[in-house]
């Protein structure tokens, strides 16, 4: 457990899901929590909701000069103390085929993903230490299953997480200069709204006449399974702020349901998980 805890925290993507529950979390654990959200309208519904120790912050992770403008809002609000954590969590999941999606929904998942979390840690490293060394803060990225594993018709979503790990061992390693640990937690299952936002049964429909109809049909229907059976994200959020309390954290935790196929997926050669989802997913006959 750290010595000195600095109980303040950015989390980034709290409308929903993990989001939300980690400002839960963090308010019942006594922290400030910022908490980016993009519908400015929600800012007065949650100030009510959370009380005075949760600040709402409008911006788009994709959007810098949002997040700048972000910034002066919480240096201002620590008064000349650094921030204890920020957790880059916001994230979106579009499903579909290379062969049919098209660039701009690619590039929306690297822009989320990649480029936000670029955006908020180089923005917030001031207040995360490098300006101020106090008390070094910690920087924990939300990755996934798909950060080490590439499912099909999860293109965008994998490319974007496998990308989030590596730019997470970089910035690791560049921030040992300065004390400031980075943690990549990777969950699997959850049970959140992501995969309502994106539409599943609707791109099914749309993919319906391609090659893959069939194929992405069985493979909705593993997803829709999977959230449903999903883990309770209270839990996640309980492990996550266990995690940020420690002095020596591990560089990845993977978190949720850990069946037999996740097992399988992480040992076996990747030409045999290859027959095995192909011919489960219908992409083999
Ligand atoms: N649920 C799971 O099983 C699971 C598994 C592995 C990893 N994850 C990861 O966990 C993170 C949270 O996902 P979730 O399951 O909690 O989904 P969620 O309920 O859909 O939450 C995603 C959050 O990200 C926000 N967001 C999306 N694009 C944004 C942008 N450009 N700028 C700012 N905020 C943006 C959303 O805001 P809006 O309401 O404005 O859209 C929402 O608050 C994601 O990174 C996801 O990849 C989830």
């Amino acid at each position: 457990m750290e010595k000195q805890l600095n109980k303040s925290i950015l989390i980034t993507g709290c409308s929903t899901g993990i989001g939300q529950a980690l400002v839960l979390e963090y308010l019942k654990q006594g922290f400030l929590v910022f908490g980016s959200i993009r519908d400015k309208k929600m800012e007065p519904l949650l100030k009510k909701k959370y009380g005075k120790n949760f600040i709402p912050l409008v911006f788009d992770v994709t959007d810098y000069s949002q997040i700048s403008r972000a910034y002066k809002k919480v240096k201002l609000t620590l008064k000349g103390t650094n921030l204890g954590i920020l957790i880059n969590n916001a994230g979106i999941a579009q499903l579909g085929p290379v062969e049919h999606i098209s660039s701009e929904e690619f590039d929306l998942h690297l822009r989320t993903m990649v480029l936000g979390a670029f955006n908020c840690v180089q923005i917030f490293l001031p207040l995360l230490g490098t300006e101020n060394r106090l008390i070094p803060g910690k920087v924990i990225n939300i990755s996934s299953g798909g950060g080490s594993i590439g499912q099909p018709f999860m293109a965008s979503y994998c490319s974007s997480k496998h990308a989030l790990e590596g730019f997470s061992e970089s910035l690791r390693r560049e921030l040992l200069i300065y004390g400031i640990k980075v943690i990549i937690i990777a969950p699997r299952a959850f049970k959140t709204e992501i995969w309502e936002k994106s539409n599943v049964d609707k791109r099914a429909s749309e993919f319906r006449k391609t090659v893959y109809g069939q194929a992405f049909s069985k493979f909705t229907d593993f997803i829709k399974e999977a959230s449903k059976e999903g883990q309770d994200v209270k839990v996640l959020a309980q492990k996550i702020y266990k995690i940020s309390t420690l002095t020596k954290p591990k560089v990845k935790y993977s978190m949720g349901p850990s069946g037999l196929q996740f097992f399988l997926i992480r040992t076996l050669p990747k030409k045999l998980i290859d027959r095995i989802l192909g011919k489960y997913f219908l992409l083999i006959r």
